[in-house]
């Protein structure tokens, strides 16, 4: 059998690490293809070396754009390396661009499709990503849900494709990789004691798009001059304070620590170091509740609800007040469920699926 990963950002890369090993370990041939979504040192080849991930055998180079180049040229480029690989089944991640790109291309292919991540839904059409997740669940075949909550939104959508349960690979890269990065010297580096400094992200188009967050981001740091705030900055979240005019006075935040964006290793170190997380990611929503981490989502809704249970997860959207109250708030004690994510073997259980499935028919479409 022969699979084709598409990936092309940040998150992509996290969740086919396990996959790979774990289809490469039992034999399977898997062909990566890197689409160039992100392209940075920091954005990109870390990834592949803290995951111990072989080169991308195809890179397509598509580098930054609006959604529909990213989309459009991803599709454009992938077409001929799908009809040479002629593999059984592709596989895409998450809900970014290139999973979208990807499962366009292999429906139009003909081929096969998986999707890791499938069936999570935050009902804000306002999120890209929230479109990509759709359109790519309602293209693929086999549906991989990470939770159970997952498999309902697909039920509700009556999906055609076939939907399992496998659990959330993040318990497993979680549970490598906090041994791991208890070797980082991250936090030597940057001269800061466990419990003694926040972690703050965002990223998301919808928050980086309106000069108003920002605002309301500075509000919030320059209250919190008590308070280190470590800061690995996106960038495109760089560029729009550079954009907003408001780049000099984030550096006159002599509480915020700026960083390049880390790589994974570093970035789990910091994480389970911090006294809390305020972020608008979703894979750190998760990643801060099994690792114990109270976090503040800088949204107003949340595809990952299991994390709210026990306020392990606040919803403040970008509002200085909302985010300094629940920061100064007291950290949870109870109502923790690490199960809500599956027993951490899910890329065994996507492994058996796979070889399970008949794939070698393609698609009559
Ligand atoms: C993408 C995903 C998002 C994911 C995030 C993780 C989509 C719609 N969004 O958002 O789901 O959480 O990745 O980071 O796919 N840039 C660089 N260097 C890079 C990559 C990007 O400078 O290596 C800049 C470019 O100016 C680019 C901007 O960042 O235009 C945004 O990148 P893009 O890939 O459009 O989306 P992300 O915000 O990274």
């Amino acid at each position: 059998m022969k699979i084709v990963s598409v990936v092309g950002a940040r998150p992509n890369f996290v969740k086919m690490a396990p996959v790979h090993k774990a289809l490469v370990g039992s034999g399977i041939e898997h062909m990566i293809v890197h689409t160039g979504q992100h392209y940075d040192y920091e954005m990109s080849d870390v990834f592949f070396s803290d995951f111990g991930l072989p080169k991308p055998d195809i890179y397509l180079d598509v580098g930054s754009g609006s959604s529909c180049f990213q989309i459009g040229e991803i599709i454009k480029r992938l077409e001929n390396t799908l009809i040479w690989a002629n593999a059984d089944l592709v596989l895409v991640y998450g809900d970014t661009n290139s999973t979208l790109a990807g499962a366009i291309c292999s429906d139009k292919c003909k081929i096969k499709l998986g999707h890791v991540e499938a069936g999570l839904r935050s009902y804000d059409s306002a999120m890209p990503e929230e479109n990509n997740r759709i359109m790519t669940d309602h293209l693929s075949d086999y549906l991989f849900a990470p939770t159970r909550n997952a498999v309902t939104n697909l039920r509700n959508e009556k999906i055609t494709g076939r939907v399992f349960y496998t659990g959330d690979l993040s318990v497993e890269i979680i549970n490598r990789i906090k041994v791991i990065s208890k070797q980082s010297k991250i936090l030597d580096t940057l001269d800061l004691k466990s419990r003694s400094y926040l972690l703050l992200t965002m990223h998301r188009a919808e928050n980086t798009n309106l000069r108003e967050y920002f605002i309301q981001l500075l509000k919030a740091f320059e209250s919190l001059g008590d308070n280190t705030i470590v800061f690995p900055i996106h960038p495109r979240t760089k560029k729009m304070f550079k954009t907003f005019g408001l780049l000099d006075r984030l550096l006159k935040c002599s509480n915020v620590k700026l960083l390049l964006p880390s790589g994974y290793i570093d970035f789990i170190a910091l994480l389970q170091n911090a006294s809390k997380v305020v972020t608008d990611s979703g894979g750190i929503q998760k990643e801060a509740y099994l690792l114990k981490i109270p976090c503040i989502t800088m949204r107003n809704n949340t595809e990952w609800v299991e994390t709210m249970k026990g306020r392990w997860n606040v919803l403040t959207g970008v509002n200085s007040k909302n985010i300094v109250n629940a920061i100064r708030s007291p950290s949870p004690t109870s109502q923790y469920n690490k199960s809500v994510f599956g027993s951490g073997r899910t890329s065994k259980v996507i492994y058996e699926l796979i070889s399970s499935i008949n794939t070698t028919n393609k698609k009559g479409k």
